[in-house]
């Protein structure tokens, strides 16, 4: 029996004007938080990927409820993925180099990485991805005034995609149990998911800090210790996101995140169903 099987999953017309965003550091004047988000901007232009993967599974689910939501889910990660795309004219505009890097690194983790697993690890390591952006979602929309001092254009961008993030948490989980996803092919996907993110994600990072020398600073190091243990506490939220996963018993909604979102949603559009 799924929880909260009336939740409602609606796409909001949300297009941040990228043109005005000018500043190169425009997190905060924080080189680390900066190239981190512009890594994330850049990364999630992938979201039709998913949504071409996912749309697949449509057919395979039978409960109106949860079918109702997984069109919604395809609709809002569309939307994320047209307007990551848009805020890439960003990352053009203070000169970073980036097309045929994710050229190569969309072709290996689509076509190749993908395209080797089973239907259902497939759709157990998106479940998995989505756990992992339900903690970055609470992790950067805890703190109200997190996106305070940055560019109003792209924090509207990160703001709203981490609120859907996390009002959409378990629709994905939803579907890999109604295709009998069990324990340890969870917990399989759930570790792969987490090297393949959280790697490539960092991994990104550095490409994009040593365009810029940024990489030269110490205080780029510093800021990166003070992400993972102090500031956003990136290594507490995995270890405590970690031990909500591997519990049997274990449902996204089981966390109680909804709060850090609805603050978003009260300031932006109203939702299209
Ligand atoms: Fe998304
Ligand atoms: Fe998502």
């Amino acid at each position: 029996m799924r929880p909260q099987p009336d939740r409602v999953i609606a796409t909001r017309p949300v297009r941040p004007a990228f043109e005005r965003a000018e500043k190169r550091l425009w997190f905060r004047d924080d080189r680390f938080g900066t190239a981190f988000f512009n890594a994330y901007l850049l990364l999630l232009c992938d979201e039709f990927e998913f949504v071409a993967i996912v749309r697949r599974y449509l057919a395979d689910v039978s409960d109106p409820a949860l079918k109702a939501q997984l069109k919604g889910w395809l609709g809002q990660e569309a939307a994320h993925g047209v307007q990551h795309r848009k805020a890439c004219v960003h990352l053009d505009r203070v000169g970073l180099r980036y097309r045929g890097y994710h050229k190569v690194l969309s072709f290996v983790v689509f076509r190749v990485l993908f395209a080797l697993m089973s239907r259902r690890l497939r759709i157990a390591v998106i479940a998995a991805l989505e756990h992992l952006n339900t903690m970055l979602g609470e992790m950067c929309l805890r703190k109200v005034d997190y996106f305070g001092d940055s560019d109003a254009e792209l924090s509207l961008l990160l703001r709203w995609h981490f609120a859907e993030e996390i009002e959409h948490r378990a629709v994905i989980h939803d579907v890999a149990e109604a295709l009998r996803v069990g324990y340890v092919m969870r917990v399989l996907a759930g570790g792969l998911a987490y090297l393949l993110y959280t790697g490539i994600l960092m991994a990104t990072t550095v490409w994009l800090l040593l365009q810029n020398f940024d990489w030269c600073r110490p205080s780029t190091y510093w800021r990166l210790l003070r992400f993972a243990f102090v500031d956003e506490r990136f290594v507490q939220y995995s270890l405590a996101y970690a031990r909500d996963y591997l519990a049997p018993s274990f449902h996204p909604l089981g966390r109680d995140c909804d709060r850090y979102a609805a603050p978003v949603f009260a300031q932006i559009a109203s939702p299209r169903h």
